[in-house]
């Protein structure tokens, strides 16, 4: 396996898992990769390793550049393991390099790992010597763990931005002018609401203190390289983390015998209507992940679950924990679902949003089956509350 040259004496190194279909959680349908980069220069330097099962591809691609003991420094971005998993072994083969940090990094990799590996903390900054060219650290916490950092190289405009800006997405092409930029934005959009979404304030943060940086290629560590469409992605990333909405609705549902489903339905009815962009999103073929990317930019978030022994469903209940924990701002909610005997489950998540934030504008329920009565009258108190 070989290295792909990023710009002349700039490597990318990675790792590409075409199996991944599971990121604690998030359903990864396109894979993976964990872009690692070697930079030749008076020191030779690597920026973040790999999952720790792809570390052979890494070597691999590392040696058919130089050979890999020759590394002098390894930047460690962040302390995940997607990123550091390689460290143990990598550093077995190079006793004497030098790893750089975040002063929370430094502490996450030696809690993590509890090796006497030679790592110094790095302060928002800092400046590195390579040689004939640098790397400027810039401490970007919480985005998405405390430790984040990321690099800029002056010389040659390249941000090694780690998590920010990345997709989980397994290909042969690296660049984003490589691959079917539609593909690549929304795997981008679903990274960012899966994985970045609760820290978009810190998200904001970050990208002031990059604005006055001459960008003109992103090497992140997950996925396609941005470097045709820079001013693209940062302007996305500064939409997303803004929690700009649009006129738009998501009815998300579970449902037993079609009862929610047909208040979902008139629910939808009622947001087209006014003119809503509407989405009927069925918990029973659509994974929470997926349904997060279209929660992105969404006003109102509907959610509907039939009563099942007095509570709801187990799939609203799962979406509901990852939904109040990816933690979408200023959102307002209609909860609704038949039931049986005991409505109980639409205060139970009408309580859980309003404890999360979520603005409860409605709580519709019916009694087993709709009528056509029913619906209509659904259909009406939610078309008036849309005016
Ligand atoms: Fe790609 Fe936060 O690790």
């Amino acid at each position: 396996m070989k290295a792909v040259k990023i710009k002349e004496g700039i490597y990318w190194v990675g790792g590409i898992d075409w199996n991944l279909r599971n990121f604690h959680g998030y359903l990864t349908q396109r894979g993976s990769t964990y872009n690692s980069y070697l930079i030749l220069d008076e020191k030779i330097t690597l920026v973040d390793t790999v999952k720790h099962y792809l570390t052979s591809e890494m070597l691999e691609r590392i040696g058919s550049v130089i050979d890999p003991p020759r590394i002098d420094y390894v930047i460690s971005n962040h302390v995940e393991m997607d990123h550091s998993g390689s460290l143990p072994e990598l550093m077995k083969i190079l006793p004497n390099a030098t790893v750089f940090a975040s002063p929370k990094g430094e502490a996450g990799l030696r809690e993590h790992y509890r090796e006497n590996w030679n790592i110094r903390a790095m302060e928002s900054g800092t400046v590195l010597s390579l040689g004939r060219r640098s790397l400027h650290f810039v401490l970007t916490p919480m985005v998405h763990w405390p430790d984040n950092m990321v690099d800029y190289m002056p010389e040659e405009k390249i941000l090694f931005s780690n998590d920010a800006f990345g997709q989980h997405l397994a290909s042969s092409e690296r660049f984003d002018d490589e691959y079917p930029l539609d593909i690549t934005m929304l795997e981008a959009r679903k990274y960012f609401a899966n994985i970045v979404l609760p820290y978009s304030k810190q998200v904001q943060k970050a990208l002031v203190g990059l604005q006055d940086l001459d960008i003109g290629l992103i090497a992140n560590s997950h996925g396609i390289i941005w470097r045709k469409h820079v001013a693209g992605i940062l302007k996305e990333y500064q939409r997303w983390a803004s929690n700009e909405t649009r006129r738009r609705a998501l009815v998300i549902y579970d449902t037993m015998w079609n009862s929610t489903e047909a208040m979902a339905l008139a629910i939808q009815d009622a947001f087209e209507s006014r003119g809503y962009l509407t989405t009927l999103l069925s918990l029973q073929t659509n994974h929470i992940s997926d349904i997060m990317t279209e929660v992105i930019d969404a006003e109102y978030i509907c959610l509907g679950s039939p009563a099942l022994n007095g509570r709801m469903m187990p799939t609203m209940s799962a979406f509901l924990t990852y939904l109040t924990g990816l933690a979408p701002k200023d959102r307002k909610a209609i909860v609704f679902g038949s039931y049986g005997w005991g409505p109980r489950q639409i205060d139970e998540m009408a309580g859980i949003l309003s404890d999360s934030g979520f603005g409860v504008v409605a709580k519709e329920k019916i009694k087993y089956v709709p009528s056509r009565e029913d619906l209509a009258g659904l259909k009406e108190r939610i078309s008036a509350l849309l005016i």
